[in-house]
């Protein structure tokens, strides 16, 4: 089975085509993020008006990417939320326009069970079960995932994501939107131990996050301050230190506690390198071990929704004509396939 997969929760538009014996034959992702930079954050309606703009071409262009024609598609699986709810209905209204057009089953992909499962697009996949570190702009969980469908959340953020913690620390910090990379750029050249910022929860059980409070101690610390360059960095370093510590200690207590040893790092945090070595290192000494999607697959993509879609369409799932999309959808109300 050939699938069309696409991609419009947020600020990436993305289609993919997905086949189950040849796997990944076109992978396109049109990055919005110049877009809303002027804005410092995601503009819903420009985003949707920009998902109108690029889908259909991009649909057309990553068929010739895979050098094939309509008919050659047998199936579309579209990201039925959470996310933005204009942007969601732009990929809900193509896909179903398109599998009634050309006469093929559609299915609506949760977009958090791509991120999941998205390490199956490339050799060495870990096999189930697994736990998910699912660290994003839009989302911070700790996910044990048994098989297709089959998902317990052990924790997740009760206020921020850690995403959206870098990216709201770095404007403090005078950077860019988005500027979690820019951050982690800048700590680089800071110096361990100048500022020491709290790590939230950590003193109580449980895995659940909380991020907002980190930021309070930011702004805090830096009130009434002139910064130089050096102290910036000090700053980035410190709250990163934090950040890290706190994810990676929460990383290995999901791992105890569960005794699965195996996690996938996914989501655009996942891309920060100290996160990566310190997690690898903790996890290790445990007697487990990390996979690390690919950057592209980390980040928003069509590739895991097209993914996940193949799975559900081959496990017999199929939807009635309306288009469904959800800004909210508990990852729990999520079944596995009835075979
Ligand atoms: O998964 P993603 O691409 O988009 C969604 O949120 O859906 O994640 C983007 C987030 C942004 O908040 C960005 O600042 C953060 O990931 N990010 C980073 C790094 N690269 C991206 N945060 C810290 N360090 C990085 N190297
Ligand atoms: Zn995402």
């Amino acid at each position: 089975m050939r699938v069309l997969g696409i991609e419009t929760s947020c600020d990436e538009t993305a289609v993919a085509v997905y086949d189950g014996e040849r796997g990944l034959m076109a992978n396109r992702v049109w990055s919005q993020i110049e877009l809303h930079r002027p804005h410092g954050g995601v503009v819903p309606e420009l985003a949707s008006r920009e998902h109108v703009e690029r889908l259909l071409p991009m649909i057309e262009d990553s068929l010739g990417d895979a050098g094939i024609a309509p008919q050659a598609i047998d199936g579309i699986a579209y990201t039925a939320g959470p996310g933005l709810i204009g942007a969601l209905l732009v990929g809900a209204t193509v896909a179903r326009s398109l599998g009634y057009a050309w006469a093929v089953p559609v299915v609506g992909v949760h977009h958090l069970e791509g991120h999941l499962l998205a390490p199956q697009l490339e050799p060495g996949a870990p096999e189930f079960p697994f736990i998910a570190l699912l660290v994003s702009g839009g989302h911070t969980m700790l996910v044990e995932v048994a098989g297709l469908g089959r998902y317990r959340i052990l924790g997740e953020t009760l206020d921020d994501a850690a995403g959206e913690a870098f990216d709201k620390t770095a404007k403090l910090l005078g950077l860019e939107y988005p500027g979690g990379p820019a951050l982690a750029a800048l700590a680089e050249s800071g110096r361990d131990g100048v500022f020491e910022f709290p790590r939230p929860m950590l003193d109580r059980p449980g895995l659940d996050f909380s991020f907002s409070g980190l930021k309070t101690a930011v702004v805090v610390a830096l009130r009434g301050r002139t910064l130089d360059a050096q102290a910036r960095a000090d700053a980035a370093r410190g709250f990163e230190s934090a950040m890290v510590e706190t994810l990676v200690a929460k990383a290995l207590r999901a791992i105890r506690q569960t005794g699965i040893g195996a996690l996938v790092v996914a989501g655009g945090v996942g891309a920060n390198r100290r996160l990566r070595a310190e997690l690898a290192a903790a996890v290790v000494a445990a007697g487990g071990r990390v996979h690390y999607p690919r950057p592209e697959f980390c980040t928003d993509n069509a590739a895991m929704i097209a993914l996940v879609g193949h799975a559900r369409l081959v496990a017999g799932e199929r939807e009635a004509l309306p288009v469904h999309a959800r800004a909210r959808w508990p990852l729990d109300d999520l079944a596995a396939p009835r075979h």
